[in-house]
């Protein structure tokens, strides 16, 4: 199997099961976490959280995966991050990732998404991760930059009829660069 369960100082990164259905289902609800993601509407419903779930633990090979981000002092789910739109002939990737808002402001994304790109590129042999982000997400902006992601292009998402500006964020990976950031 290509996805496995990781760990760092702080969090274990557990691969997204059925009985994260709550978890989703509160994380993709909430207003605040949603406030920048303007690629699927929030979730209203319990079960559209299975939708979600489905799609990241379709058997393997697939394109995508999601890691459900657990705080390892009490095990608390604090947020979730992961890959999609896998362009395995040309090794490139899009990343997603959110964490509830009481876990702000911790550097723990930062410290999920330095695993996880490493896991990219030494066993995925990925050379570009690629991130979709509002101009007004100044957090995520931060957080990408902070990682070493660069302004490659914009693009305008259509949201309830609405086009909201996009910088699409790329993290060129040279050899073992986020595993000397580990
Ligand atoms: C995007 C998001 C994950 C960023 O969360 P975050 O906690 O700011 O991200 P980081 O893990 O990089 O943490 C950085 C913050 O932790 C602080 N920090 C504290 N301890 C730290 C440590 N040990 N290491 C690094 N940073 C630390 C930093 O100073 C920084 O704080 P600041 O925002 O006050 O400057 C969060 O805002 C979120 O979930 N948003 C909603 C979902 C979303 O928009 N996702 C992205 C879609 S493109």
């Amino acid at each position: 199997m290509m996805f496995k369960n990781l760990q760092t100082d702080r969090l274990l990164l557990r691969n997204i099961e059925m009985e994260d259905r709550d978890f989703i289902f509160h994380q993709f609800s909430n207003e605040i976490v949603n406030r920048f993601l303007f690629d699927a509407e929030p979730l209203t419903k319990l079960e559209q959280a299975n939708e979600i779930i489905d799609f990241y633990i379709y058997p393997e090979p697939r394109l995508q995966h999601r890691w459900i981000v657990i705080q390892t002092t009490d095990n608390v789910k604090v947020g979730t991050c992961g890959f999609h739109c896998w362009n395995k002939n040309e090794g490139i990737i899009d990343i997603g990732y959110d964490l509830r808002e009481e876990y702000w402001g911790k550097g723990y994304m930062h410290e999920a998404l330095t695993e996880i790109i490493n896991y990219a590129e030494e066993v995925m042999k990925v050379h570009e991760v690629r991130a979709i982000i509002s101009v007004d997400n100044d957090k995520s902006i931060r957080l990408a930059e902070s990682l070493g992601f660069k302004v490659a292009g914009t693009e305008y998402v259509l949201f309830r009829n609405e086009k909201y500006l996009h910088n699409i964020y790329s993290l060129t990976l040279s050899k073992g660069q986020m595993k000397k950031a580990l």
